[in-house]
């Protein structure tokens, strides 16, 4: 039976832009192949401040004969992402995962519509790969709306070129795509999707969100997102991670985003 806490050996940790770092790290060839939605919790090997893992979502896969090697894009926001910024090509963490649940795949979804605030790119980076490899939907099928405050802060745009030929970009400041809040982008163009073959994925900020859920409002859109809360175990044992969400009697029922999510369907999250 694969385990599931791995020593990982840092490739590479490159700032990509201001804040924003794309770190390489090999693993072990048991590390199993993770599901597009899933996260790891990153410790550094051998410091005990921060005690706690951070959780960051798996951005890419892939698997030599020897080695296993996955890519996290992560934003330096505090004392854990400062310490992992730092980190050299050689220098050992530990990673434990794939933690959490996945996107589910809806087969008769052929157009996929993406919305990323962000570093919510990440998750969804690996889910447009996903479709593609194994689903074979071609980049015509998949469009893309990324938001950000500022051009700066357009991470992930390299990789989303070869799966999505329709990108938009959207930036607070309008200094990249242009200036609309992603979620309004993506509201002007929401009738030329059809919800019975359309299913929408997304990833961003808690005031991005929202401001989805509102425009989704009634409609029959199948919309799942990615809920990025804070953690401390990151394995279903502190309720650490609780959101609210609506069970299925519509009654108000706790989750726990890294053991019951870290996806769920945007209409059954309760919004405070
Ligand atoms: C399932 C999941 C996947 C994630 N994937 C990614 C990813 O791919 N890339 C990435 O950069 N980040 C991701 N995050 C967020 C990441 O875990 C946090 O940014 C990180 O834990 C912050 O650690 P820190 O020690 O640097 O900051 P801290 O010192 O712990 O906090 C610094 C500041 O950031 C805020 N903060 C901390 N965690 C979060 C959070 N989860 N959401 C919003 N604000 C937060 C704090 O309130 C505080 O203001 C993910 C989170 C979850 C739950
Ligand atoms: S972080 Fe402990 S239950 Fe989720």
């Amino acid at each position: 039976m694969a385990k599931d806490i791995y020593i990982g050996e840092v490739l590479t940790n490159e700032e990509v832009r201001p804040d924003f770092f794309l770190l390489k790290i090999e693993l072990p060839l048991d590390f199993s192949e993770p599901l597009p939605g899933q996260f790891v919790m990153v410790r550094i090997a051998g410091i005990t401040e921060p005690f706690l893992g951070r959780p960051i979502s798996i951005y890419s896969y892939e698997r030599s004969k020897s080695y296993s090697t996955i890519e996290l894009l992560y934003r330096v926001v505090g004392k854990g992402t400062q310490i992992m910024a730092g980190l050299m090509p050689g220098s050992q963490l530990e990673i434990h995962g794939p933690l959490g649940g996945s996107y589910t795949i809806l087969p008769e979804k052929q157009n996929i519509v993406f919305i990323a605030g962000g570093i919510g790119v990440a998750p969804l980076s690996l889910l447009a790969q996903h479709l593609c490899n194994n689903v074979c939907l071609p980049p015509s099928q998949m469009s893309f709306y990324l938001g950000a405050q500022t051009a700066l802060a357009v991470v992930g745009l390299d990789k989303l070129k070869e799966l999505c030929y329709n990108i938009q970009i959207c930036t607070d400041d309008g200094t990249l795509g242009k200036k609309s809040l992603v979620t309004s982008a993506f509201q002007k163009d929401m009738k030329k999707y059809d919800p019975a073959t359309t299913a929408i994925y997304a990833c961003g900020p808690k005031p991005m969100m929202k401001a989805l859920a509102s425009i989704l409002g009634e409609s029959k859109f199948n919309c799942q997102v990615s809920l990025e809360e804070r953690m401390a175990c990151g394995l279903g044992a502190c309720m650490g991670c609780a959101v609210a969400v609506k069970d299925k009697q519509g009654n108000v029922a706790y989750k726990r985003v890294c053991a019951d999510g870290p996806i769920f369907n945007l209409e059954d999250v309760i919004w405070e």
